[in-house]
């Protein structure tokens, strides 16, 4: 059986910050961050909106694209790293929201930015397995309130955003033609949110060394990416006996348009096949992939029948990629 996309949604939030607008409070320019990250503006999340609320409105979306209802849905699974709060799961809020309140299975899942691809992967198990048949997924983020506002080196950098997707059995030979999956917890220190959980709970200590917001090697985090893309990739490629230039799309996580365009050429790919997004959403971490899917889509580039290479890297370390036929 072939598991793949029955229905796509996005949304993003209405609040635009551009460059200039953190010149006003931080030590940077718009001239650095453009040259050093390809990043012109981002969606910044209004004070009232939290993780579920932008998962929610997303989700809405790919069911209604799907031709489906709340009730059709069998499991949620929400990829983030900025849930509402601890517990309960951002996926049981969102259930709340969109209307399927006791009708499935609900659970979040936290893989760093590759969140919505390692999601993916988890729920179409569920749909070739034969245990469910429709597994809504959405990678969702209000990531920019995990940001120290006064650290220009990792705050210039996120957006918010949210996107999601309905996987169900699919036809044609469409669907997730293979995956990979990786992760390397010997360098989990380059990105974290340090405070918070059981290891540092909150404390006047954690509020004075402000070990809330995400703590992030850049450099580290960038050469891991640059390797990763093209590892990964290549591994998936050669799994399935796929030619470079089969893919139509190349999706990679919207970190750093160096980081893209460095694992673009690593990979082989050229530029023209890239998917970039984030001179307008910055980093939306898990929502970063769908976004971008759902943005070519609504352009009209997206055709029934490309094949679509997604891959993204972040926290853990993680890094995954799915090959998938439109
Ligand atoms: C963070 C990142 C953009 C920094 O870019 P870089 O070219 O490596 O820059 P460096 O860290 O070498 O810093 C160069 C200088 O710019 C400064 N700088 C950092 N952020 C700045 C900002 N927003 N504005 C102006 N200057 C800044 C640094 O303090 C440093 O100054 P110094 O030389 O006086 O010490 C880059 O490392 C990166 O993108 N890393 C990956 C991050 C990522 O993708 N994270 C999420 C993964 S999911």
């Amino acid at each position: 059986m072939k598991v793949g996309v029955l229905g796509l949604g996005s949304y993003i939030p209405e609040k635009v910050v551009t460059n200039h607008d953190l010149e006003k409070f931080l030590d940077t320019s718009d001239e650095w961050i453009r040259t050093r990250t390809g990043i012109v503006e981002r969606r910044i999340a209004n004070e009232n909106e939290a993780t579920s609320d932008l998962a929610s409105i997303a989700a809405k979306r790919a069911l209604e694209d799907a031709n489906l209802k709340p009730e059709d849905i069998d499991l949620i699974i929400v990829g983030t790293n900025s849930p509402d709060m601890l517990y309960p799961a951002t996926a049981c809020l969102v259930q709340e929201k969109i209307g399927a309140s006791g009708k499935c299975a609900a659970f979040d899942l936290q893989a760093g930015c590759p969140g919505f691809i390692y999601a993916t992967v988890v729920g179409s198990q569920f749909v070739k397995s034969g245990a469910y048949k429709h597994v809504l997924v959405i990678g969702a983020e209000v990531i920019t309130r995990m940001m120290d506002p006064t650290d220009r080196g990792t705050y210039v950098l996120f957006g918010d955003g949210a996107g999601a997707v309905v996987l169900g059995e699919v036809e044609d030979n469409r669907g997730i033609v293979d995956f990979e999956l990786y992760a390397d917890g010997s360098i989990a220190e380059h990105l974290t949110l340090p405070a918070g959980g059981s290891r540092k709970p909150f404390s006047e200590e954690v509020l004075k060394e402000r070990s809330y917001f995400t703590k992030m090697n850049g450099g580290e985090v960038f050469k891991f990416s640059v390797r990763e893309i093209s590892r990964i990739s290549k591994k998936l490629l050669d799994k399935t006996g796929t030619k470079l230039e089969d893919i139509d799309w190349f999706i990679p996580h919207q970190a750093n348009l160096r980081i893209i365009q460095a694992g673009a050429e690593k990979l082989g790919i050229p530029m023209e096949k890239v998917v970039v997004t984030i001179d307008k959403f910055g980093n939306s971490s898990a929502a970063s992939i769908p976004v971008s899917l759902d943005t070519i889509r609504k352009e009209g580039k997206l055709k029934r029948g490309d094949l679509v290479l997604m891959v993204s890297f972040g926290a853990g370390m993680t890094s995954g990629a799915i090959l998938m036929r439109w």
